[in-house]
Formats: C-alpha cells, structure tokens, sequence
C-alpha cells in the first residue's frame, strides 16, 4: 500500500496553516463579537450617566408633584437638534442620538422624545420595572415595540434612572440607544480585524513556507548525500546555512570519515596479506627443495628465487605504504611551476626505465604541441607520467612504439601516452582503477602490484586533474591513457 508520508517540510507548513488558520479565524470570527460586547458595555456605562444626569435635572422641575413636562420637552427637542461636527477616529457625529422617556410611579410613560409612546404601559418593561422597584434597570430589546423578532440592528439598549422628589421615587427616566447606531463602530473594527487578519494569515503563511522550504532542501540534501554515500559515490559534504542541519551534515561527514577510513584498513589488510601470502609461500617451498641434495647450479637457482621473491614483497610493501601515505593527503605540497616538457624529460631520463625501452626495442614517437607551464607538486607528477608509460612499456609487444602526445586546450594541458598492446580487454574494463587489480603482461605472464593507476588517480585529483585509460579509437590495437592538468592563468 502506497500511503502519503508528509516530510517535514510539509509537517512544518501544515502547522503554520493551522496555527495562522487559528488565528485569522479568531481575529475573524470570535474577536468582532467580544469587541461588540465591550463597545456595547462602554455605551452603557456612559448612558447610566446620561439617565441619571437628566433625572436629577427633572427633579429640579417637578412643581406641585407635577413634572414639567413641556419645558423637559423643550430642552430635550432642542438637544436633539443640535448640530455638530463631532469625530470619533473615520466615525463623523453631527446630531445626538438618543431616545428619552419617562414614566411615572406606575410606569405609565408621560414623556416621550419620539412621541411615539406617550399613555403606554412601561411597567413591565424591566428598565422601568428595576428601576421603580429601587434597582438597577436595564434592558437590550426591539427598538420599534412592534416588532416582535428583532435582528441584533434592530435593537435597542434602555437605561433608566430613578426620579426623586421629596425624599421618595417619583418616577424612571430611561435613555435609549439604537445598537445600530453603536454598530458602525463594531463594523469598522471588524474590517479593520479582517484586514490584519488576512496579513497575519499571509505573512505567517509566507514565513511557513519559506520555513518549510528551507526545511525541506536541508533534509533533501542529507538525504540525497546519504544515499550517495550508501552507494559509495565519493561526493562532498553538503553546503547547508541551517545550523542544526549542518551540524548533522559535519556530523555524517565524521563518521563516514571513520567507516572509511575502517574499511579502508581492513580492505588494505585483507588484500595485503592475500598477495604477501604467494611470495611467502612461494619461499617456503624453495626453502624446502633447498633441503634436498642438489648440485651448486641448481641451489644458486633456488636462492635466486627465493631473493627475488623477497625483493617483490619489498617492494609491494614499500608501495602500499606510500600508497596509503598519499591516499591519506589533501594538498599539494611544494608546489612548483614546471613545464610539462621537462616533467616528460625527467620520467625517461630515469636509467632502469630506458634499459627497459631499449631491451624490449620501442621506438618513442614524440607529438608535442605545446610547453606550457603547470604548477605541480613535481614527484607526483613524474609519478604520474611514469606509471602510465612504464605500463605502455609493459603492455606494448617487443618492436612497437609508443606514442606521446602533448595536447593544450584554453584551461588544461592533455598527456597522452598512446602504445600498440591489446588493449585493455572488456572484463577489465570497470576495474582499472581498483586497488591490487593487476592483468598478466603478455609477454612475460607476470601481474604488476596493480597499485599504479589507483596512485595515478589520487595524485591527479590531488592536482584537480583527472585520469583516463581506452582502448585507442581508430586503431586496431593498443590503449590510450591520458592525464589531464589544470592551467592556471
Ligand atoms: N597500456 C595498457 N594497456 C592495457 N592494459 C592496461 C594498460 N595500462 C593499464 N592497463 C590495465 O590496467 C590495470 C591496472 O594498471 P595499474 O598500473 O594500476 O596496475 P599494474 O600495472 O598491473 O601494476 P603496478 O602498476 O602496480 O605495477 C593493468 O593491470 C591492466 O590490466
Ligand atoms: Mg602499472
């Protein structure tokens, strides 16, 4: 079964949706109405003021237990007209809006602001009720008294508050507000709300993103570079800015360090031990015949033998530690400029080397087009050149030629060094550059150490150039190893 297995990255993005999803509805949904219910308790607070204002006013005009009404209603349709330019933030105010009714001690309503009400029964109205009663009275309900299923708009707040005279309650004065009217204000914040909302949600949205991306390359990188490793792909450590990731990185770059450097011991010991183990036997055994009667010729013989196989694990050892010696660099050393020319001169110049050129008859072919100037660590270089001729030498029939070409391009200069063997044979092909894998000579039967193209290969990468050996294209027979070194300008 195939099932969706989120990353990380999409984990972190989902969670940043869910959180600033969270937030935005809150701002949304959750925050206009408790921002609504306070706007409608600050109302409320300076309405109690209003009420109680305005009924001890009254009180100073009530004569012979008689309120005076029409002068109440002259100041009140005054008030109420009164023009203004009043401005709460965006919200413009030119005119008071408030309702003003009151009732007497039975609640009868012997006022009203809008006229509409005068003669009615307020009694059971809680503000009047309350307030008759010596409490406070308050009520949230229609503000046109018929309407029998008010929206939240259609509301109205009642604050009222008692009139006194002579000492006992005479009557309730109740201001009114309009929800509607308080409702512009509520309106604007919301907006405003929904717009912070929907910023929030971006950037947060944004950030998640971003988060979840750098998230997501980091891990990819790791794993895309573990699983390099696994396969045993020589790749370098990834470049990750995330401190945590690149800890981990460096972390994995460590211990693959050390799995290598494990497995490169053992390889080494294992592969060691296989090929000292021929020429230690081969000794023991010529010890042995050694034992038996034989004439001097035939002991001279032997004791050859036995020096000869002695002077061949010699010579593997000391290989094998130089080997591990530059396996184990990671600069140039003494780095010098020389041309390639010379570097050429001083590997053929070497006396061992051309008594072998000349034993076996092979006529250098010199194509030199060019002399440039590289910089190297000179003795690794020679190295170099004298590992991919001495196998042209060994590999190239007795009376051939081997051809070198020196070839430059605009960032590096081409070694090539071309012979008239058999070429390398396919089953050999993917192996060339493991370490002890050596093919017998044809002529003389003989494996090499099989160590020399792997010390080709470190020194080249060592210098940023590369190493290559085919079969030659072209010709019928033969191989082709070439060497490339980086020009610095
Ligand atoms: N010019 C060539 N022609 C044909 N095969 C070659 C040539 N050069 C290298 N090879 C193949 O590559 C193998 C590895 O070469 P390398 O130089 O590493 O080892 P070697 O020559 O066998 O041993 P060593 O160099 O350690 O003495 C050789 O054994 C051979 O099979
Ligand atoms: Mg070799």
């Amino acid at each position: 079964m195939n099932l969706f297995r989120p990353t990380l990255g999409v984990k972190v993005f989902i969670s940043y949706l869910v959180i600033s999803s969270g937030i935005a509805w809150y701002l949304t949904d959750t925050a206009p109405d408790k921002l609504s219910k306070g706007i409608d308790k600050a109302a409320e607070e300076v309405m109690i003021d209003t009420a109680n204002l305005l009924a001890q006013i009254l009180t100073f005009d009530i004569v012979n237990d008689q309120i005076n009404i029409e002068k109440f209603d002259r100041i009140t349709s005054t008030y109420l007209n009164r023009q203004f330019d009043a401005k709460i933030y965006d919200f413009a105010k030119h005119k008071a809006s408030l309702q003003i009714y009151i009732t007497d001690l039975k609640g009868q309503v012997i006022y009203d602001s809008t006229g509409r009400y005068v003669g009615e029964d307020f009694s059971r109205d809680n503000d009047v009720y309350l307030t008759l009663k010596g409490k406070y009275g308050s009520r949230s309900s229609a503000y046109d008294r018929d309407n029998k299923n008010p929206t939240s708009d259609e509301k109205a707040f009642y604050v009222a508050a008692p009139i006194y005279h002579k000492g006992a309650r005479f009557g309730s004065l109740t201001v009114v507000k309009q929800a509607s009217k308080l409702r512009a204000f509520s309106v604007t914040q919301e907006e405003q709300l929904k717009y912070y909302a929907s910023v929030i949600f971006l950037i947060s949205l944004l950030f998640g993103a971003g988060i979840s991306l750098m998230v997501s390359r980091s891990t990819n990188k790791l794993i895309k570079y573990t699983t390099s490793l696994s396969k045993g792909e020589n790749v370098a450590s990834p470049n990750i800015r995330q401190v945590e990731f690149a800890d981990l990185s460096k972390a994995i770059e460590k211990l693959r360090a050390e799995l290598e450097d494990k497995e490169y011991i053992e390889e080494f010991i294992s592969i060691m031990a296989h090929e000292i183990r021929s020429p230690i036997t081969g000794i023991r055994l010529t010890a042995e015949t050694l034992l038996l009667p034989m004439d001097d010729e035939q002991r001279t013989h032997f004791i050859k033998n036995i020096l000869d196989a002695n002077s061949r694990m010699d010579l593997l050892v000391s290989r094998i530690l130089d080997l591990s010696k530059l396996e184990r660099r990671d600069t140039l050393d003494n780095v010098e400029k020389t041309s390639v020319k010379r570097l050429i001169k001083n590997v053929l110049s070497s006396p061992t080397r051309k008594g072998l050129i000349k034993s076996k008859s092979i006529e250098l072919k010199y194509d030199i087009e060019s002399d440039v100037e590289i910089e190297v660590e000179a003795i690794l270089a020679e190295q170099a050149i004298s590992n991919i001729i001495d196998n042209a030498i060994s590999f190239t029939p007795n009376g051939s030629s081997i051809q070198i070409k020196v070839r430059e391009s605009n960032r590096n200069v081409q070694i090539k060094v071309l012979d008239e063997g058999e070429g390398i044979p396919d089953y050999a092909k993917g192996r060339l550059f493991t370490r002890f894998y050596s093919v017998a000579r044809p002529d003389t039967g003989k494996r090499g150490n099989g160590l020399g193209l792997r010390f080709v290969k470190k020194i080249m990468h060592l210098h940023g150039g590369s190493v290559a050996l085919k079969n030659r294209f072209m010709k019928k027979d033969g191989a082709e190893a070439t060497l490339k070194f980086p020009i610095k300008s």
